[in-house]
């Protein structure tokens, strides 16, 4: 089968190769599926380039967590029922070596999920870590129900989401925060009542559309950079739900102002999500996709074999949307 891979981690251009790998089969409670879709997220790019250590974890990976296609073979333990089922995938390449940039793959049964005839490939490719995260940072502790939701990073590929299922789960106000102009459009057509750019004065501007109210959750794409100003319009035993901190890594808590906020906050990684909060994801980012009115944001379909130049892309930033891979 065609594939990409890497030997040692570094830079995409040294390290990813393209070429022939024997098709794999599934084992026990596992599902073979021929890829259509693959999707780079920026975990397999800073995987890949060894911002957690260089050290491989398997001889080979191919890379990709996210990804969508077609069963194809079942393994022992798993109903041949499911074969000829379209599905998206999540967690393809977690502790595994064989990802979803390549023809075929391997996952257990439960990482390939039914993929409604109305959705393509390519926009199943999309939903993985990020609808995932989405949703489980809405729905955990409590959910939002009622609540003033901010969404920071609202035209990300997390935040896209968020501010979709914010709604779908019934927050009162969902509103977020965004770079610029073109982010914008893309928070505003996700559905966010209002969209601050984040030159502004985002706690005043927020207290402002929120009629004096204060936020109930904030979902946190950098809390490092925003903790501070978070903490100014959040409503005491308010939440901060924060999935990533690139830009500073070793944010300072301001404790006073936390505590006489009785601030709630959990840093939360989609891999080491409990099994029950996983399924509760799978089965909202399943309902939404049945009613056919969840959006997908895609920026740019690469084909396999371009693969370097897409996760140069991701480095790079600025792509406003997925970066996809088509396999061929
Ligand atoms: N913990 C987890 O389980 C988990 C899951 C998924 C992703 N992540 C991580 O989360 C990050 C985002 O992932 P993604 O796929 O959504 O990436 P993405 O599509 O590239 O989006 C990044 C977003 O971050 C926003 N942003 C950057 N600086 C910001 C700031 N100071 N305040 C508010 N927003 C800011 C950008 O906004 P503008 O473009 O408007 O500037 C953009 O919307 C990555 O670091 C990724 O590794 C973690």
């Amino acid at each position: 089968m065609r594939a990409a891979w890497f030997e040692a981690k570094g830079p995409a251009a040294k390290v990813l190769q393209l070429g022939e790998q024997p098709r794999p089969q599934a084992g026990p409670g596992e599902v073979l599926v021929r890829v259509h879709a693959s999707a780079v997220n920026p975990s397999d790019v800073k995987f890949r380039g060894g911002a957690r250590g260089l050290d491989m974890p398997f001889a080979r990976i191919i890379p990709h967590q996210d990804g969508a296609g077609e069963i194809i073979g079942t393994g022992p333990g798993v109903s041949p029922g499911r074969q000829g089922e379209r599905v998206w995938l999540y967690m393809s390449q977690w502790q595994r070596w064989q990802g979803t940039a390549a023809q075929y793959t391997v996952v257990p049964a439960a990482r390939a999920v039914e993929l409604p005839p109305t959705t393509s490939f390519l926009e199943g490719a999309c939903l993985g870590i990020p609808a995932l995260t989405a949703y489980r940072a809405l729905d955990c502790d409590g959910g939002v129900e009622g609540q003033n939701v901010l969404v920071q990073g609202g035209s990300g590929a997390v935040g896209f989401y968020a501010i979709q299922f914010a709604r779908r789960l019934g927050a009162r106000r969902v509103l977020a925060t965004v770079g610029g102009a073109k982010q914008r459009e893309i928070a505003l057509s996700a559905g966010a009542d209002a969209v601050i750019e984040r030159h502004a004065d985002v706690p005043a501007e927020l207290v402002a559309q929120l009629g004096g109210a204060a936020v109930d959750r904030i979902i946190e794409v950098a809390l490092g950079v925003n903790l501070t100003r978070d903490l100014e319009c959040l409503r005491a035993g308010g939440s901060i739900v924060a999935f990533s901190s690139d830009a500073e890594p070793r944010p300072v808590l301001p404790f006073g102002a936390a505590l006489y906020k009785d601030l709630r906050l959990r840093c939360l990684l989609i891999y080491l999500s409990p099994e029950v909060e996983l399924r509760r994801a799978i089965a909202g980012v399943s309902q939404a996709l049945q009613g056919n009115t969840l959006r997908h944001n895609i920026a740019q379909v690469f084909e396999l074999e371009e693969i370097v130049a897409a996760h140069e892309a991701q480095e790079r930033g600025g792509s406003l949307g997925k970066l996809l891979l088509r396999i061929p």
